[in-house]
Formats: C-alpha cells, structure tokens, sequence
C-alpha cells in the first residue's frame, strides 16, 4: 500500500508530456499488436468504383489521352476515432520517441498512466486537417496570370473565359496547430541544399506546378534553372511530354522535381522493341524512377487514386504483376483491393527504406475530392457553383476520409498529407467548364483552378517539413 503511495506520489511529478508521450507509446503499442481490422474493412467499404473522370495526364499520349473511363468515386468516412494518424506519428516525432522504440517507455511508464487515467480526450494534438476556411485578403500566393514559366495553360483559369475568381481568396485555419504564413524566401532558405519530389497523377502534377509557382512567387526567373536531365526527365521521341520536370533555384540550390506515376506501381513494358505490348504493373513495387532516385530526395510526397479503373488499365495495357508474376487471384485483381494492396506495399517499402535514409520526410497524400453534379464527367456532369463554401467552410472530423491511404501510412513513419475533407468544401475551386476539354462536352471537377485549392495543400506541406 505504502509503495503505491509513494509511487502516485513520484508519478504525479512526472511532467504532462511524459505523460503524453506515454499515453501515445501505449496506443500505438495496442495499435500494431491489434489492428483495427473492422474499420479497414469498412474502410474499403466505403470506396465504391462505378463513376469516372478525366484523364488529361499520360504523358505517352495513348490512346487516353482525351478522355477516358475513370471509376473511383471518393466517399467520406464517417468513422470517428479518437486520434488519426497523423496525430500519432507527430506526437511520436515531438517527444523523439520512434515507433521501433515503444516498447521499453511502455514498460516503464505504463502503470503512470493507469493511475492517472489519461484519456484521449485530453490530449488536443494538432491536426492541419482540421480547422476552418477564412477569407484571407492576402491570397492568392501569385498570379494566375504571372506564373506562365510553370502554370499548365489548362489550369490557369485566370487565362480563360472564367470571370469569377472568389474562391482564390481563402486560407486554411488549422484549428489546434500553430501555421507561420507561407513565404517563399524563407521557405527557399529552409530548403537549402534540398530536393523537394512530387510523385502521382496528374492531381500532383497540379501541386508541383503551384509549389513552382509559390516558390517563384509566379514571377518569371531566370536563376531557376531546368535539370530534368539529372533525373532522365528528357522528352522521348514521339511523346507529348516528359515523364516529368525537374526545377532547381540557383541561390539555395533547392531542387523542386515531379514524375508521372498515375498508379504508383512500376510500370515495365513487356516487350520495349513493340509499343503495342502489354506493360506489366507491378503492384508489389515501387516505380523505378522511386528506386533510383530516393537516396536524393529530402521530401517526398506521393499520392495517386484517379487512375484505378477499368478502362484506364485497358486504354493503357496495364497488366497486374505480384512477385514478377501476373496476378491471379481475382480477389486481389478487384481494382479497390489492387489499389490497396498498391498503396500498403509502397508506403510499406518506403518505410524500411527511411532508417537508411534519414534526411528524407516522406508523405502520402490523401485522395483529391471529385464534384460532378447530376451526372459524371461522360454523362453531363457539372461543378458550377462559384459561390465559395456552400457546404460549411469547417472540417471537425478527426480521421481522414481517406480511408485506404490513412489504413497504410498508419503505425508507420510515412506521414499523412491529408487534404481530403478540407478540399471537398471547396466545389467551386474546380477548372468546371473551362476546361480545355469542354468543346468535348465535359466539365472538369476533377483538376482544380490554379492559383488555388492545391496552393493549400503545398502551404500544408510547407508546415510539415
Ligand atoms: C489493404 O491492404 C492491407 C495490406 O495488404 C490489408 O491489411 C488491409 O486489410 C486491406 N484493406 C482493405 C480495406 O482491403
Ligand atoms: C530508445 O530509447 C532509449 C531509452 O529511452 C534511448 O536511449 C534510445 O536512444 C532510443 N533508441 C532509438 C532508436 O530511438
Ligand atoms: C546542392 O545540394 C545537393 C544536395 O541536394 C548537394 O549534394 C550539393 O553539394 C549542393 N551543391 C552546392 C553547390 O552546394
Ligand atoms: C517483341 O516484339 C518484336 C516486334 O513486334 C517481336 O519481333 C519480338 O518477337 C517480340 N519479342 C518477344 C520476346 O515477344
């Protein structure tokens, strides 16, 4: 009795963020002996894949090139756990502790936190998720009609017929974290010597472009000098595009990169003398250009989503591979469970790769929103709302609406770059419309207006590194 007393006493010495720290060591701990299957399961659940999209983004210039089918229709979770993530991984970073060294603080501090009763509730970690959309006089970051040295033509709404431009004058108010205003000479110095990598579709093509774009200020700069050749990023012969682009500023010698990896998994084609064989897409691996180049790469985001469809993987003879093998397990050949089983096996391997690389952050970000009204892309789909914020400008979830990529970076030290549910209130940031593609008869709600809704995901970033 008198040497539990004694140690109530000495635990009430102990500081609050031992305290927390503790609480966290243990819920993570729970985490990986126990996983959630119930919600990852539901989770999949959630992901229904009967509507489609644009595709704008092959740089091979296929047969996708215009539009093709897309089905993955993004739905938000209504789970509700007590912490996300990214909760997780930032306290874990705050206190030092890793995820491989829970196990002796456990041991040590574990009955502190019986005795104290920690809850969960107590803890208001900071979660950029979650917060409000303000009106920001400021905003945007540069002009749409300024950053023409990087900005895509098709997304500079500035440059078409659009004439309402509200919804470029708001920022993101995280609700319990503190954010320093973007400034991109600051941010420049904090990237000294860095190399910033944006690898996925085409929606991360958009977040590079507005990173450019910020980072320059959207005025024209002849000190940022293109290295694309570094990293093999040359045009092919034929093609419409590279593969991707590679930027670096002279002054802080900050190198800004993305590559094109709509799915994430490595692409190989089957027979590269005939252009018209099968690809093998292998699910179980990271993209080559990945592989190669990650010991370069201080932050890293990925992300992918809009190109797990049917009729993207047939336009582009993409053909499932695991273990170099083709796939044929029709279970695991189901598009949301090849997804998933994609997206755990890369965040998976880029986990063992970061102890052997420890000047890298990596993020996975979260699936970009999709807005077609009253029908999809193909069937008279529209986004034409230009009134900012219809649907509330706050986001009070705790957990991810995406489901599926939280799952994977979760218990691991791949962060979560969640933009989800704060970019489903922003309907009308949408190129809509004007769409190069409309004289196709389709509206755009999928890529959104730059400067715009991407800026926020790049400010995100920028808090995080
Ligand atoms: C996703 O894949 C992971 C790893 O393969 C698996 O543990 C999880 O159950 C899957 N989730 C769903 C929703 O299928
Ligand atoms: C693990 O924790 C111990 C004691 O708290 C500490 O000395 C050690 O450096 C930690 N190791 C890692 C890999 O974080
Ligand atoms: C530029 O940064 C890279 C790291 O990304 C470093 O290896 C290189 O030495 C730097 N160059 C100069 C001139 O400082
Ligand atoms: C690859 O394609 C070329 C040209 O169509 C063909 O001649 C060759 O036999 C193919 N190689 C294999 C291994 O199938």
């Amino acid at each position: 009795m008198k040497g539990a007393n004694n140690f109530r006493l000495r635990g009430r010495h102990l500081s609050i963020a031992l305290l927390t720290l503790t609480f966290t060591t243990i819920f993570l701990w729970a985490w990986e002996k126990n996983p959630f299957v119930t919600t990852l399961q539901s989770a999949q659940e959630q992901f229904s894949f009967h509507s489609s999209d644009f595709l704008v983004d092959s740089p091979k210039g296929s047969s996708s090139s215009s539009f093709s089918l897309k089905p993955e229709e993004h739905d938000e979770g209504k789970h509700s756990l007590s912490m996300s993530s990214e909760d997780i991984e930032r306290q874990n970073k705050d206190s030092g502790a890793s995820a491989l060294n829970f196990t002796t603080t456990f041991a040590s501090e574990k009955e502190d936190s019986d005795e104290d009763g920690m809850s969960s509730s107590k803890m208001k970690a900071c979660n950029y998720a979650k917060g409000i959309w303000v009106t920001d006089s400021r905003r945007p970051l540069y002009s749409g009609f300024g950053c023409k040295q990087w900005l895509s033509e098709m997304w500079a709404c500035r440059l078409t017929q659009r004439t309402d431009f509200s919804y470029e004058g708001f920022r993101w108010q995280p609700e319990n974290c503190k954010m320093t205003e973007f400034e991109s000479s600051q941010f420049l110095k904090r990237m000294q010597d860095k190399t910033i990598a944006f690898i996925g579709d085409s929606l991360g093509r958009q977040q590079f472009q507005s990173m450019m774009c910020m980072t320059t200020g959207g005025e024209w700069r002849l000190d940022v000098e293109d290295v694309g050749a570094e990293y093999g990023l040359v045009k092919p012969r034929g093609a419409i595009r590279p593969d991707g682009w590679a930027y670096r500023f002279s002054n802080t010698n900050t190198t800004i990169l993305y590559y094109w990896s709509a799915s994430l998994a490595d692409l190989e084609p089957l027979n590269i003398t005939d252009p018209s064989a099968d690809v093998a897409m292998h699910l179980d691996r990271a993209p080559a250009f990945m592989r190669r180049f990650l010991h370069r790469f201080d932050v890293l985001v990925l992300n992918t989503g809009h190109h797990w469809n049917r009729g993207k993987l047939r336009a582009n003879r993409w053909v499932m591979y695991v273990n170099g093998k083709p796939v044929e397990d029709r279970r695991l050949a189901e598009i949301g469970n090849a997804k998933n089983f994609t997206v755990h096996s890369i965040v998976r391997w880029l986990d063992s790769q970061l102890p052997s690389h420890p000047r890298l952050v990596a993020f996975f970000r979260t699936i970009s929103p999709r807005h077609f009204r009253n029908g999809d892309w193909n069937s008279g789909g529209s986004c034409d709302v230009t009134t900012p914020l219809t649907q509330g400008s706050e986001v009070s979830q705790d957990e991810s609406s995406d489901r599926v990529v939280a799952a994977a970076v979760k218990g691991t030290r791949v962060k979560l770059l969640d933009i989800t549910a704060v970019s489903e209130l922003r309907e009308e940031g949408h190129i809509s419309r004007y769409s190069v593609k409309a004289t196709q008869g389709g509206n755009d709600c999928l890529h959104w207006c730059l400067p715009g809704i991407p800026d926020t995901w790049n400010e995100l970033l920028a808090a995080q590194v």
